[in-house]
C-alpha cells in the first residue's frame, strides 16, 4: 500500500458539488489543531499538499485529494473553533452532517483524536453522533509521539487512547478501528494504508 500520486482536486461547498466519478472516499475530521493536514501530508510524503485546505472556522469546504488516481483523501474544516462564531459553526455541523449521511462513496470517517490530553467534550460527542448514526469511522489518534505533561493532565498517550475508548464504549454496538499515529515519527502511516486498502477491497 504505497501512495504514487496525490493531487488535489477541487474544494465543494456542498456535498452534490463533490466529484462524481464514483470512487471511495476517507474523510479526516477531527477538532481544529488535531493534526489533520499533518496527517494528510504525512500519508502521501508531501510536505504542503493540504496547504490548500481552508482554515476551520472561516471557509466551510469539502476537500478532495486523489490518491494513485484511484481514492480520495476528503480533509473537512476542523470543528471546535472557539473563535467561530455561533452562527457558522451550527452550519458547519448541518454541512459536515449531510457529507457523512449522504455520500454514498465515503468509505469511512477518520475522527482525529489528540492523544497527548485528556479527552475533549466535544470530541466525545460527535463519536457518539456519529454512532448514532451508524456512520461507518475509524479512531486515528494523533500527535502520539508527544511526552506526558503536567498541564496536559500528565498522562502518557496510550493511557488518553485507552480512556477515550473506554468513554465511547457505549456510542457503538462494535468498537470501532483504531489507529495510533503520530506526524512527527510517521508511527501509524503504514497501518493507515493498510487499512484503507483492506476497506476499499470489501
Ligand atoms: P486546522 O487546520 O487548524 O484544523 O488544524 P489541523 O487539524 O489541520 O492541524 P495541523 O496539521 O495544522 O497541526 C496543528 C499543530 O499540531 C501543528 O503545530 C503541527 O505541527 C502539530 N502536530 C500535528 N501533528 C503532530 C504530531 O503527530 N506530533 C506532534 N508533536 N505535533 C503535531
Ligand atoms: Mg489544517
Amino acid at each position: 500500500a504505497q501512495v504514487a500520486q496525490a493531487d488535489f482536486i477541487k474544494s465543494s461547498v456542498r456535498t452534490e458539488d463533490c466529484p462524481s466519478d464514483g470512487l471511495p472516499e476517507f474523510a479526516l475530521v477531527g477538532r481544529s489543531n488535531v493534526g489533520k493536514s499533518s496527517l494528510l501530508n504525512t500519508l502521501v510524503r508531501r510536505k504542503k499538499l493540504a496547504l490548500t485546505s481552508k482554515k476551520p472556522g472561516k471557509t466551510q469546504c469539502i476537500n478532495h485529494f486523489k490518491v494513485n488516481d484511484s481514492w480520495y483523501l476528503v480533509d473537512l474544516p476542523g470543528y471546535g473553533y472557539a473563535s467561530a462564531p455561533q452562527e457558522l459553526r451550527k452550519d458547519w455541523n448541518k454541512f459536515t452532517k449531510d457529507y457523512f449521511l449522504s455520500r454514498s462513496t465515503l468509505v469511512s470517517v477518520f475522527l482525529l483524536i489528540d492523544a497527548s490530553i485528556p479527552a475533549k467534550k466535544i470530541d466525545l460527542e460527535y463519536a457518539s453522533w456519529l454512532g448514532q448514526n451508524q456512520v461507518p469511522m475509524t479512531l486515528i489518534f494523533t500527535k502520539c509521539d508527544k511526552r506526558k505533561k503536567k498541564r496536559n493532565g500528565g498522562k502518557r498517550p496510550e493511557e488518553n487512547v485507552n480512556e477515550f475508548q473506554e468513554l465511547i464504549r457505549g456510542f457503538f454496538e462494535t468498537a470501532p478501528p483504531w489507529i495510533m499515529t503520530s506526524g512527527v515519527t510517521n508511527q501509524g502511516r503504514d497501518e493507515m494504508l493498510l487499512h484503507m486498502a483492506q476497506l476499499r477491497n470489501y
